[in-house]
């Protein structure tokens, strides 16, 4: 089908959300995609944040089709022999305080689960957030975002959910109390513009949450998988070493295949019992295959350590345009802050075959590549930038 009769009727049946760029897209290796008309683009995008492995890693296909041609789907009412073996692929290289997984199908799905969590596990209501955060559309989940008007949209919203500033410590501290049941945050938060907050900052969460008996939730649907060059935010000096009570995943986490997560420590899992939890998807044999060949992925191809020498890389690079005021973010979660509007910078890169992503803050454009992208890839886009 052509460009054209594709876009009528895609415009015609499917309820309008996003803008969509005027692209049809075919297929995919690595850190390209191609277009129906063979056009090749520089993907740093990954697909929405969700290719972190690249489009169609021959790892992934080929661990998929094994599965496809044994076992598509049954649920948890049955034991899985790979099921398991993700369990303890996810957990092992998880932060070593979060010993137990429940698999579900969505950002938005791990983070309603998360807070449920959090609330029967403290038995109190109160959930805390931040100013810019997104944790994504569903019921309680967009009524902890407090990005843009997400939250208006959804009115009346879930109560008991309040907003503190990011990064500080004094607004955490007339925020959350003895009735809260848990802060939730984006270690960095992407959809904002990749705004980030001091390891000392979740130091403090940490010791705060220990002192009032509230759980801290790290949202890493997009920190997760390897993205800042660690497997998690969690755990890694950007976090000073803190670790979350409950930890919740998505888009890269199956290369493209929806799974979510949350990782739970022993405190929270030993208090969640027997239906308290439940669905129907989770934890099916083709998405939970998906996350064990993205992890090996991940390992096969070194990426953690590939996306940190790409992030040096472009920093240097970048010096180069004039144009460009700042970079911030760590590995494959970065934004690029101009002097002018960034929008003109993205429809520009997009005619010259780059996709980026734009963000809230007008200024920035935001870059979640696959981690495979090495020095070729970054040279495209400064190249493109010059121009
Ligand atoms: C940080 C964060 N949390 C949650 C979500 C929601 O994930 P999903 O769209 O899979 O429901 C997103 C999606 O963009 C996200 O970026």
């Amino acid at each position: 089908m052509s460009f054209v009769s594709v876009k009528e009727l895609e415009d015609k049946l499917q309820v309008e959300t996003y803008a969509k760029m005027n692209l049809l897209i075919e297929r995919g290796q690595g850190a390209y995609v191609w277009t129906n008309e063979g056009e090749r683009y520089l993907d740093l995008y990954g697909g929405h944040a969700v290719c972190a492995t690249g489009h169609c890693h021959p790892h992934v296909v080929a661990s998929l089709k094994a599965q496809l041609n044994k076992l598509i789907f049954y649920s948890n009412i049955v034991y899985s022999e790979v099921r398991a073996k993700a369990a303890e692929k996810l957990v092992s290289v998880a932060p070593k305080s979060l010993k137990k997984v429940f698999f579900c199908n969505s950002g938005a799905e791990a983070n309603e689960n998360a807070m449920k969590m959090a609330r029967l596990v403290t038995g109190r209501k109160k959930i805390v957030s931040f100013s810019g955060s997104f944790h994504g559309r569903t019921a309680d989940a967009i009524s902890a975002t407090f990005l843009g008007n997400y939250r208006k949209l959804a009115e009346p919203n879930v109560p008991f959910h309040v907003c503190a500033e990011f990064g500080s410590v004094e607004s955490v501290k007339k925020t959350a109390d003895e009735e809260t049941a848990a802060i939730i945050i984006e270690p960095i938060q992407s959809m904002a513009g990749v705004r980030e907050a001091e390891p000392e900052f979740f130091v403090f969460l940490r010791r705060f949450c220990d002192e009032k008996g509230i759980l801290l939730i790290f949202d890493e649907i997009q920190t997760g998988m390897g993205r800042t060059g660690n497997w998690f935010f969690a755990g890694s000096p950007l976090s000073g070493f803190v670790e979350p009570d409950i930890l919740t995943l998505a888009k890269s986490l199956g290369s493209g295949v929806p799974v979510g997560a949350c990782l739970v420590n022993e405190r929270v899992a030993k208090s969640i019992k027997r239906n308290d939890l439940g669905t129907t998807f989770g934890g099916g044999m083709l998405a939970v295959a998906a996350v064990i060949a993205t992890i090996e992925a991940i390992e096969i191809d070194g990426m953690l350590e590939k996306i940190v020498k790409a992030e040096k890389y472009l920093r240097e690079k970048i010096k180069q345009v004039p144009e460009v005021k700042d970079v911030f973010g760590k590995g494959g979660i970065l934004a690029i802050e101009f002097y002018e509007d960034a929008a003109g910078f993205y429809e520009k890169l997009l005619k010259n075959k780059i996709i980026t992503g734009t963000s809230a803050n007008p200024f920035r454009l935001r870059l979640l590549p696959p981690l495979c992208i090495g020095k070729e890839e970054i040279d495209l886009l400064i190249e493109a930038l010059k121009r």
